[in-house]
């Protein structure tokens, strides 16, 4: 039997993954180590949280004793990091929350599992990171996996920093670690600050869309679930030391992703084709705001066979339908915390 700590299990990535392995693998025992901050959601496992290869434990990252701990008490054999704080604008106004959890709670998970595990036979340490590292992109060229580090927002930088914490760790004590970057992800469960998700919510509301500058930043999308499975190929197959790039081949420039967004949620919804699109409200610029992301993701589909599966036509329709169809999910959230945060957001741009 394994035993598979999953870190940020209740986040939006988070279960997709912890729903893959717990049903994929009914022999490995898996943990989800999870904050539950404003971003984790019990409710995204629901259908899952009573296998019995599955436990969920709260606990803080960046709690050095109560991660050792952990790994004193329970044999861990893998683990899959996802924990982190994950949205640019929140970084522009609290970067010190991002180093904490992304840069401090990364080193002490690297930390107890070197302690932990005298012998690194059969072990692994995954880290998940983002695209986002390697800066910001003009109209041509493509991320690769040598492509040099230049973050650009605070998010990026303790990202960034976190990686290389964990290549360091591979590098000084021969640590097993997998890295993989990847492109901006969709699909069911994810917080209604990202883009997609804010703008489904939105046109349900009948409230402005807020596109940040002209609109013409672009970013690679890649569905939630192939994301997931790359994580699955990854972590079984990937050679140790190795990072692999994941993107969705799927560039679109945010104006013409809302506008597709509109489309689809007012056939979806009945209203005059057009409606939405009247709501879409131009905003002051993100600070600093990046303005294209694109994966060349060659390495993973040529080495690992991984390719993205869903294209993003029935993509966005697969993710509207499940937001229409959740509005319960929709409303826990948006009453709450998250109801200050958009006013504190978008009040004054
Ligand atoms: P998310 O914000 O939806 O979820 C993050 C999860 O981590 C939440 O459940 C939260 O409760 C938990 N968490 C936060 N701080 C913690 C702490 N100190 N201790 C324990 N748990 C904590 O994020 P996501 O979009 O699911 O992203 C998951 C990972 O994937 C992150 O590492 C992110 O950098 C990376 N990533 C995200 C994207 C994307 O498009 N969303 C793309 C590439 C990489
Ligand atoms: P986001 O979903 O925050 O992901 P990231 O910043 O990590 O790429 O944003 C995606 C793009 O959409 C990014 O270029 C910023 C832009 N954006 C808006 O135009 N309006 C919004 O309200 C949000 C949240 C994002």
């Amino acid at each position: 039997m394994k035993t598979i700590l999953i870190t940020g299990g209740a986040g939006f990535i988070g279960s997709h993954v912890v729903r893959l392995f717990v049903n994929k693998y009914p022999d490995y025992s898996i943990i989800n180590l999870d904050a539950l901050t404003y971003a984790g959601n019990l409710e995204n496992l629901r259908d899952i949280e009573t296998q019995n290869n599955y436990q969920f434990i709260k606990g803080d990252i960046t709690d050095i004793d109560f991660i050792n701990n952990l790994f004193t008490k329970y044999n861990i054999d893998g683990v899959v990091h996802l924990a982190a704080e994950s949205h640019v604008d929140r970084s522009i106004e609290d970067p010190m929350a991002f180093i904490n959890t992304n840069v401090l709670g990364t080193v002490n998970l690297l930390n107890a599992a070197k302690e932990s595990w005298k012998n690194f036979e059969g072990k692994r340490f995954y880290h998940i990171s983002t695209d986002e590292v390697y800066g910001s992109l003009g109209d041509e060229g493509m991320f690769l996996e040598t492509t040099a580090y230049d973050p650009k927002s605070p998010y990026s930088a303790a990202k960034a920093s976190s990686d290389h914490f964990v290549r360091a760790y591979h590098n000084t004590y021969k640590l097993p670690v997998v890295i993989t970057n990847c492109s901006n992800n969709y699909g069911p469960n994810q917080f209604p600050e990202k883009l997609i998700p804010l703008v489904i919510n939105n046109i349900k509301n009948k409230k402005p869309l807020p596109v940040y500058g002209k609109g013409e930043n672009i970013r690679d999308w890649l569905y939630v679930e192939d994301h997931a499975k790359a994580i699955d190929l990854v972590f079984h197959q990937g050679t140790i030391g190795e990072t692999y790039n994941i993107g969705g081949k799927n560039e679109w420039k945010n104006i013409d992703l809302v506008r597709a967004l509109c489309r689809v949620m007012d056939e979806n919804l009945q209203r005059p084709n057009g409606e939405s699109e009247k709501l879409i409200t131009f905003v002051k610029d993100r600070a600093g705001h990046d303005l294209r992301y694109a994966i060349d993701c060659s390495k993973i589909v040529s080495e690992l066979g991984w390719q993205p599966e869903l294209d993003f036509e029935n993509g966005i329709r697969k993710t509207v339908d499940w937001y229409l169809e959740n509005e319960d999910w929709l409303e826990h959230i948006v009453s709450g915390e998250y109801e200050n945060y958009y006013k504190q957001q978008y009040n004054n741009r």
